[in-house]
């Protein structure tokens, strides 16, 4: 009896033995798993346009722990204080790349330092920040803003030209104040304006929301009103729907947008948007290029620009002359906007 019973002691022993052998040895390779994964901290701005959320749609899918990621993910809801809040706790958690999309240039100095001193490389991308010592990121990517805004403007003169326009009334909706995209955009309309004696009748932010161009153009929609420079497609939409409560026919109001967008563009092609400049949002595999050039031990470019093109109205505008240099612009057909998944 006593000798079954120490038996069954040992062999009920060496179970749990076994068991806690292979859980423990479980539970390391788990760790050794997660450990592999690179680990990314991303801040986006916020959830302000269709533009945004494909932006999202492609960090989240370029990041995946499938890709070897392990991704965090902070919507800041367009605010700088909140950016701010989640760079320090990547930091505090010790990430090994911090990416983020800054809603407004200027402020970044001092958390970047932070991340700096705790050799955390930082990857800017869409907009750009303004500090005082490039060092304090590795590398940027994102559009370039000013040439988008220059293109739409040349595209703005040829049909000005083309109709013999005397007097060029614009009312400009704005993005968010203090944003690269607004700067750049907002730059090369008020240089345009300026060489060729446009008058720019009204000019606030809808902060890039439906929403806010809606209110705007609803309150400063006059008769006097031949161009609507929105800078996204977003505001575009929500002055639309201001201009169509007053006009059912538009009222002959040209519209100027950024993005091209699904919508935006089949708004283009059915020629309620006369002129849209792409903003490309696939920044998702840009941003893993720079990350995996640093993984291997390479310098990445310090700032790139992604490739975008002009869509217009083909029935209005023909080319579009920046600088001497013409470039070509794209009709919109039904198998390009069907291609486009944001
Ligand atoms: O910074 C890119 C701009 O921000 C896009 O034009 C706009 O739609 C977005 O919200």
């Amino acid at each position: 009896m006593k000798k079954r019973y120490i038996a069954g002691m040992m062999a009920g022993v060496a179970v749990i033995a076994i068991f806690t052998i292979c859980f423990t040895q479980g539970k390391k390779e788990n760790i050794k798993d997660e450990k592999e994964l690179i680990t990314i901290g991303f801040s986006q701005v916020g959830a302000e346009s269709d533009w945004r959320t494909a932006n999202s749609i492609s960090i989240k899918e370029t990041f995946t722990p499938e890709r070897g990621y392990d991704l965090i993910f902070e919507d800041a809801r367009q605010d700088q204080s909140n950016q701010i809040m989640a760079i320090r706790s990547f930091i505090q958690q010790d990430v090994d790349y911090i990416i983020f999309s800054p809603v407004v240039e200027d402020g970044w100095d001092t958390v970047l330092e932070e991340a700096k001193r705790a050799r955390i490389p930082v990857i800017v991308i869409d907009r750009m920040v303004n500090v005082k010592d490039d060092s304090l990121y590795t590398a940027w990517v994102g559009s370039d803003f000013y040439m988008q805004g220059e293109k739409a403007c040349a595209a703005l003169k040829a049909y000005v030209d083309a109709q013999e326009m005397e007097k060029v009334n614009i009312v400009h909706i704005q993005g968010t104040l203090g944003a690269t995209a607004q700067i750049a955009r907002t730059q090369a309309l008020t240089e345009a304006a300026s060489r060729y004696g446009w008058n720019i009748v009204a000019q606030e932010s809808g902060d890039y929301t439906e929403a806010g161009a809606y209110e705007i153009m609803n309150r400063v929609l006059n008769e006097y009103d031949d161009i609507d420079y929105c800078e996204n497609d977003n505001e575009t939409f929500g002055a639309l729907e201001a201009i169509k409560k007053k006009y059912s026919n538009g009222g002959g109001i040209k519209l100027i947008s950024f993005d091209a967008t699904e919508k935006g563009l089949r708004y283009t092609m059915n020629g309620n948007i006369m002129i849209n400049m792409e903003c490309n949002p696939m920044q998702g595999p840009e941003a893993e290029k720079i990350i995996k050039q640093l993984q291997d031990g390479k310098t990445p470019q310090k700032q790139a620009f992604v490739p975008e093109q002009i869509f217009v109205d083909g029935n209005v505008i023909t080319d579009v002359c920046v600088d001497g240099k013409t470039y070509d612009v794209q009709p919109v057909t039904e198998e390009l906007i069907e291609m486009r998944d944001y």
